[in-house]
């Protein structure tokens, strides 16, 4: 029996019978022969369960979700109990889901990827236990799956794109900035101090209460911001960019947030309504937030474009910046990162926004990344483990900090 890490609480195992009758579920073809590597993907990190089936040139066979966004939305924020329930109440019909869509025998996988992290515990040790379940009865290798390296890599499904690239990951629980070597070769440039941009978008959205707007009520924080800010004025009040005088390549997000709810409640007194109303002025304090937000990713990733052409990490021209994360899916930031591409004659390419925020099919392909390289594929299983945090490549935030690389001023009109 295997023992993961401590803190994963209660280990949820399905029954061996459950799972040997979820596998007698499919049609199993034994003569069939696939020219294709394909792997099953399996995300369970954070409060989505998805699952994905994909081939070695990137066609994606199979794919499904369960989003727990609407939940998490009702109790303010993700309890992880809860996720970790209902990542247990449905990953083995989600897996289904995206086997039976993809129409091949399990026993026609070339391997099954999972996240094993960094992420929530208990959440991740429901897709572990699942998975390592199905390796078993399957016979098939392993391979872990590290959620950041699968959000950067993703590009090289949708678009041909060569290492090196640098990559932004903008999320609701991580912010990074990332030079990519290849496929398990990663330089970080920089990371927040604090909490993820899509994190403070979420405690923003909380404040004012737009779960309770007509428009946004089933919307994540960050989509709700996005659609409020294009009705608002962006500079209905100013606010400093954060980190402004630090010349590295870090990220803050807590006194956004703290200076953003400050402005909230000065409004609710001026406008006599209480904490949990909405307010007149939603939408402009939303554009100011996310305009504000924009500028500071812009400037830290602005830095790291030119760290990185410094000492020859990148080309001169034509570089890669790749942004992705579920934050990377506003279009505003989307513009804001043209600008700066355009400024220092880069190309920005970004997954498309489904693909940006968490799925099934970036871990499949990391997995078929990672089976083309011959990296960390595992035969055998004993002893694997989650970590619920672990850091992203090597890093030399130190040395760019070092360097205190001046940033040209940007036009943002966005
Ligand atoms: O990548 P993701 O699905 O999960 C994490 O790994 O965190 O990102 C979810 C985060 C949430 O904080 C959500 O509010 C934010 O991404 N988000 C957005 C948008 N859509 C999702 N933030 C800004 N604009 C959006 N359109
Ligand atoms: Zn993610």
């Amino acid at each position: 029996m295997l023992i993961l890490n401590k803190t994963a609480g209660v280990f949820f195992k399905p029954s061996k019978r459950k799972v040997y009758e979820f596998l007698r579920s499919f049609n199993f073809h034994p003569g069939t022969q696939f020219l294709h590597k394909i792997v099953l993907g399996i995300e369970t990190s954070c409060d989505d369960t998805a699952a994905a089936v994909v081939d070695e040139t990137g066609n994606v066979l199979g794919e499904a979700i369960h989003s727990q966004t609407e939940v998490h939305l009702k109790t303010g924020g993700i309890v992880p109990a809860v996720a970790q329930q209902l990542h247990r109440d449905n990953i083995q019909r989600i897996v289904q889901e995206a086997l039976s869509a993809s129409r091949i025998s399990p026993s026609d996988l070339s391997a099954i990827a999972t996240t094993i992290k960094p992420g929530l515990a208990l959440s991740l040790g429901v897709g572990l236990s699942f998975s390592l379940q199905l390796v078993g009865q399957l016979k098939k290798p392993f391979i872990p799956i590290h959620h950041m390296e699968a959000h950067a890599l993703t590009i090289r499904l949708t678009n041909k794109v060569e290492f090196p690239f640098l990559v932004l990951l903008i999320s609701g629980g991580h912010c990074l900035l990332a030079l990519v070597q290849g496929v398990s070769d990663f330089l970080l440039l920089g990371k927040s101090l604090d909490i993820a941009p899509g994190d403070m978008l979420d405690k923003v959205a909380r404040r004012l209460s737009l779960i309770k707007h007509p428009e946004c009520s089933t919307m994540s924080g960050g989509k709700a911001i996005e659609h409020l800010a294009k009705q608002g004025n962006r500079f209905h009040f100013d606010i400093k960019p954060p980190l402004h005088h630090a010349k590295n390549c870090d990220f803050s997000f807590t006194g956004l947030q703290q200076v953003t709810n400050k402005r909230i409640m000065k409004k609710e007194k001026e406008e006599g309504i209480e904490e949990g109303q909405v307010l007149s002025s939603a939408a402009d304090i939303a554009a100011t937030v996310q305009h504000t937000m924009a500028c500071h990713i812009v400037k830290r990733t602005h830095r790291a474009i030119l760290f990185c052409k410094q000492r020859d990490l990148l080309p001169q021209n034509n570089a890669v910046l790749v942004a992705s994360g579920g934050v990377a899916s506003n279009f505003y930031v989307r513009r804001a990162l043209e600008i700066l591409t355009n400024a220092t004659q880069c190309t920005l390419l970004c997954p498309p926004p489904r693909l940006c925020t968490d799925n099934g099919i970036m871990i499949a392909w990391n997995g078929i990344e990672r089976l083309r390289a011959g990296l960390g594929i595992l035969h055998d299983i004993e002893g694997i483990r989650y970590e619920p945090k672990c850091p992203l490549g090597v890093d030399i935030s130190k040395e760019v900090g070092e360097a205190a690389i001046k940033v040209p001023q940007l036009k943002m009109e966005i």
